[in-house]
């Protein structure tokens, strides 16, 4: 624990766990109920001290994983937790980063919106001697001393999992490669999931010869989803494959697709349009999936609060983490037909939605 005469402004973990208890569990906690959970701040001067910095509550994922970070960090473990959500901003995901640091806290906890821009201030934390734990996105900079680890998903291996999983649809269902038209509804750019998922998307492309008719962002929204499916049908006529890369961007893309007397499904023979998404968080795109809505979903796992706690134990006990922490990750599909997939040599059985 750090020095004793230092002066906590702190979030009182208490008070959002009592907002947890008076109707919200963690599970259920809606995109806008995690938006307005930065409660009011608090004096405190026991436990260790974690500021957690999340980047926003764009979708169903976010608030499952603020909820995860907050039940793991509680006052009977021995903690203060500092949530501060960055509402989608860089800049405010610094000033709390900066905050923190004058408030001396023990750790930082930082989920980064996008990759670039994190050299200062981390090099801040650095001199303040806060280790920084990076959770679910990574930073890109020069000297990866700046923080102390990462946890997170393989995000390309998940896409790349995804591909698999297309390729051996078209396969079994003889469809010729150049028959594939898809499209990628991104999510927030220059973000570590993004990055790992279009890259495995176009990397998948290429290499099977499947028509990649358009990358545009979504932003990891339902409404965004929604939106630039609506603009991307508009243009192409002949789009078979949608590519979401998440289930809230899937959910709009349905909506959109079924606005405009589409069928939606993973018949493409009978004309139907095929969503594939990302996560498997949200229980309606988990309905979907179990229909047949949404194709095939690669699981995000967001529950990192207690691995992340682990890792603060320890540090605490003097033990040095693992810098790179990647958690296992499954593939969701109900169509029958493909029973497992490979990639990298490896098997990965489809599980049943
Ligand atoms: O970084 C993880 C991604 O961020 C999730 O897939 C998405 O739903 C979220 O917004």
């Amino acid at each position: 624990m750090k020095k004793a005469n230092r002066v906590k402004k702190v979030i009182g973990v208490l008070l959002l766990q009592l907002a947890l208890l008076a109707g919200c569990g963690s599970s259920t906690l809606s995109v806008s109920e995690t938006d307005s959970l930065e409660a009011e701040t608090a004096e405190e001067g026991q436990g260790i001290v974690v500021g957690f910095s999340q980047l926003g509550a764009e979708s169903d994922w976010r608030s499952a994983n603020t909820a995860s970070m907050l039940d793991a960090f509680t006052q009977d473990k021995g903690y203060t937790l500092i949530y501060k959500n960055g509402q989608q901003k860089q800049s405010n995901q610094i000033t709390a980063i900066r905050t923190f640091i004058q408030q001396d806290v023990d750790y930082i906890l930082l989920a980064p919106a996008t990759e670039s821009g994190w050299e200062s201030v981390l090099q801040e934390a650095k001199e303040a001697k806060i280790p920084v734990i990076l959770v679910d996105r990574r930073v890109e900079v020069v000297d990866d001393s700046l923080y102390t680890c990462w946890i997170g998903s393989d995000f390309e291996l998940e896409a790349k999992k995804m591909a698999a999983w297309l390729k051996a649809y078209t396969e079994v269902n003889r469809i010729q490669p150049e028959e594939i038209h898809v499209v990628n509804i991104q999510g927030t750019i220059g973000s570590t999931a993004q990055i790992g998922r279009s890259r495995g998307l176009r990397n998948a492309a290429l290499e099977n010869g499947w028509d990649l008719m358009e990358e545009i962002s979504g932003d990891f929204t339902e409404t965004k989803g929604r939106e630039v499916m609506a603009a991307l049908l508009k243009r192409f006529d002949n789009i078979n494959v949608v590519y979401c890369e998440n289930d809230n961007e899937a959910m709009g893309a349905i909506d959109a697709l079924e606005s405009a007397g589409k069928k939606v499904g993973s018949n493409l023979a009978a004309g139907e349009v095929m969503v594939v998404s990302f996560d498997g968080v949200n229980e309606e795109a988990k309905e979907l999936a179990r229909t047949g809505k949404i194709s095939c979903i690669a699981e995000c796992n967001p529950l990192h609060g207690p691995r992340v706690e682990a890792i603060v134990t320890q540090l605490q006990a003097g033990q040095r983490p693992d810098k790179y922490n990647y958690v296992d990750e499954k593939l969701y599909s109900a169509y029958l037909p493909i029973q497992s997939i490979e990639v990298d040599g490896q098997t990965y059985e489809i599980v049943r939605p």
